[in-house]
């Protein structure tokens, strides 16, 4: 973790509650079969990753910004990419793969997933970082789909850490059930009553 927090970072300080109650998270972990050994795993993941969360980065930002409809999110006023915004959001994105491989799933998680949730979300796009984008919110369908490129790109960067092929399947595996279970919180505003 760094240091000095990224901009626009705000898990550490006042956050509304999640609507979302402990109680429905461990159901959420038990339909993606969240384990002990799970936990275990991430944390380990955590440690391999964390010296390289920026080439992590490189390799999703090179994803989003050769493919169209996604770079388009990140428009500014005048329709083309934002530097400003993109590197901004950036430091929050590193600063989020530490977090879900260290920080406990309770309700300050919680409550931080939901706010990760409105900044994807008409309700809070664009706010943090005070830019004027054309583009209101992330599609939810976008949204779910990149569990793949964010599950599958991973791998490499956890075998860097450990040679055993088995050791870096249980962290890619329990690195995608987290990562799901995250998106699947960042839906619910999506999906209204239905979620
Ligand atoms: C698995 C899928 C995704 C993950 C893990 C992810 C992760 C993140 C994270 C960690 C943040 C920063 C949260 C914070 O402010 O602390 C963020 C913000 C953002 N993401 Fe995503 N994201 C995903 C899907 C997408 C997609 C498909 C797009 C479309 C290009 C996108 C565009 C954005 C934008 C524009 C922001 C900034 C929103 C704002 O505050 O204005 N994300 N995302």
């Amino acid at each position: 973790m760094t240091t000095e927090s990224p901009a626009g970072y705000s898990y550490d300080e006042d956050l509304a509650p999640s609507p979302v109650s402990t109680q429905k998270l461990s159901h959420l972990l038990s339909d993606v079969m969240w384990t002990e050994a799970d936990a275990a795993a991430l944390r380990r993941a955590g440690e391999i990753l964390r010296p390289q969360v920026s080439a992590i980065l490189d390799v999703w930002y090179d994803f989003i910004s050769s493919t169209p409809h996604l770079a388009a999110v990140f428009a500014g006023s005048d329709g083309e990419p934002d530097a400003t915004y993109l590197d901004r959001v950036r430091a929050r994105f590193e600063q989020w793969v530490l977090d879900l491989c260290t920080r406990n799933f309770d309700e300050r998680w919680l409550a931080y997933q939901e706010e990760i949730a409105l900044r994807h979300h008409t309700e809070k796009k664009n706010t943090t970082d005070d830019v004027s984008s054309p583009a209101t919110h992330v599609p939810m369908s976008d949204m779910l789909a990149l569990v793949v490129p964010v599950t599958l790109t991973i791998r490499d960067f956890l075998a860097t850490g450990e040679s055993d092929p088995e050791q870096v399947e249980a962290m890619q595996q329990a690195w995608f059930k987290a990562v799901t279970v995250s998106v699947v919180l960042w839906a619910r505003p999506y999906a209204g009553e239905l979620w």
